[in-house]
């Protein structure tokens, strides 16, 4: 890989994509970080993301909109794209707010996929989508060949963008490579996420709210092996494909709570809350497909993750 590669890299002061710009960056890629800091969760956590890449002389920022800017200057530059921008959450995607997803989600990608359609430069668009494009499926583990029948208004939109990547690939050759992202945790983590909601809690001795009975199901993934996994995208072979990239720690919510109780040497208090439209019973990835065309195996297991995660919000102050 060439070091005076570009990657342009979209919602870069999020969770996933402040990570990976790092990663790219050791990588010897040149960054190309954008993001609209949208009001999804507050600008100054974005801010602390962003932290000292601000300062590596191969990172420059642009504030802006997948949705709304003019991006073919932008997208000129690059090598790689990895399309991270998006409105997430799968909980809050329902009523008015799912024109936000619409626009973030679905407009956005197809926007980006426009203005790269006839670059020669670009050698790999990959997209961020997520196992919520699969729904209650039967079936576990997940396959990408199963039918994807997503559960939540959220889930239809990055099956719709994963489907814009696919068709911009068979149709204009825009070199198109999605993951499936299984429940993404470690330190940066969203705020609305369950992991740092419920580690913030358990260190403010506040009582956690539970989703129904807790025992639903999550292929949790370490943000590292996320990462990784972008990386191998851009191997031989990934092009107009779709991989499931799942951490290989399936736990229950009970059961991720008993590790954390073990971790912090103490009893959550809990409080059940009704299950959440929208919410999947389970999700568990076959990662077979990931793991022989793109060499990709999760390494972080859950106990080390959590540690991570904890130690993360520790160091920031417990206050938020
Ligand atoms: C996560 C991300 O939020 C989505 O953006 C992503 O696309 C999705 O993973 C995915 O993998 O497709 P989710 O699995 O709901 O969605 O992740 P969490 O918010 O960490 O929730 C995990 C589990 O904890 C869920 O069963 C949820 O109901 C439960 N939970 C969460 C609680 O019981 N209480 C809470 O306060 C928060």
């Amino acid at each position: 890989m060439s070091g005076e590669a570009v990657s342009l890299v979209t919602g870069v002061a999020g969770f996933i994509g402040s990570h990976l710009a790092e990663r790219l960056l050791r990588e010897g890629h040149r960054i190309l970080g954008v993001d609209a800091f949208t009001d999804y969760y507050p600008r100054d956590v974005k801010m602390a993301n962003l932290g000292h890449l601000l300062d590596e002389p191969g990172f420059r920022f642009v504030e802006l909109d997948v949705a709304q800017a003019e991006l073919g200057a932008l997208v000129a530059e690059a090598d790689f794209i990895f399309h991270q921008a998006g409105q997430p959450g799968v909980r809050a995607s329902w009523g008015r707010e799912f024109d936000v997803y619409l626009e973030s989600n679905v407009q956005a990608t197809q926007r980006l996929l426009e203005a790269v359609k006839d670059s020669s430069r670009l050698r790999r668009l990959v997209f961020a989508s997520s196992s919520s494009v699969y729904g209650q499926s039967p079936d576990l583990p997940l396959r990408e060949d199963s039918l994807p029948q997503p559960f939540s208004p959220y889930g239809v939109t990055k099956l719709a963008a994963e489907h814009l990547c696919a068709l911009y690939q068979a149709n204009h050759g825009v070199p198109t490579v999605s993951l499936r992202y299984f429940t993404v945790y470690g330190p940066r983590q969203r705020p609305d996420m369950g992991f740092h909601r419920f580690i913030l809690a358990a260190l403010q001795d506040r009582p956690i709210l539970v989703y129904g009975d807790g025992e639903q199901t999550r292929d949790f993934t370490y943000v590292a092996d996320a990462v990784e996994a972008n990386w191998l995208a851009l191997g031989p072979g990934a092009v107009g494909q779709v991989f499931n990239i799942g951490g290989g720690s399936r736990s229950s919510v009970n059961q991720v709570l008993a590790t954390l109780e073990e971790i912090l040497g103490h009893a959550i208090r809990r409080e059940q809350r009704p299950p959440q439209p929208g919410d999947v019973r389970h999700t568990w990835a076959d990662t077979a497909r990931a793991r022989e065309v793109l060499g990709f195996s999760p390494r972080v297991p859950l106990r080390e993750g959590l540690t991570r995660q904890v130690e993360w919000l520790r160091s920031r102050g417990s206050g938020g």
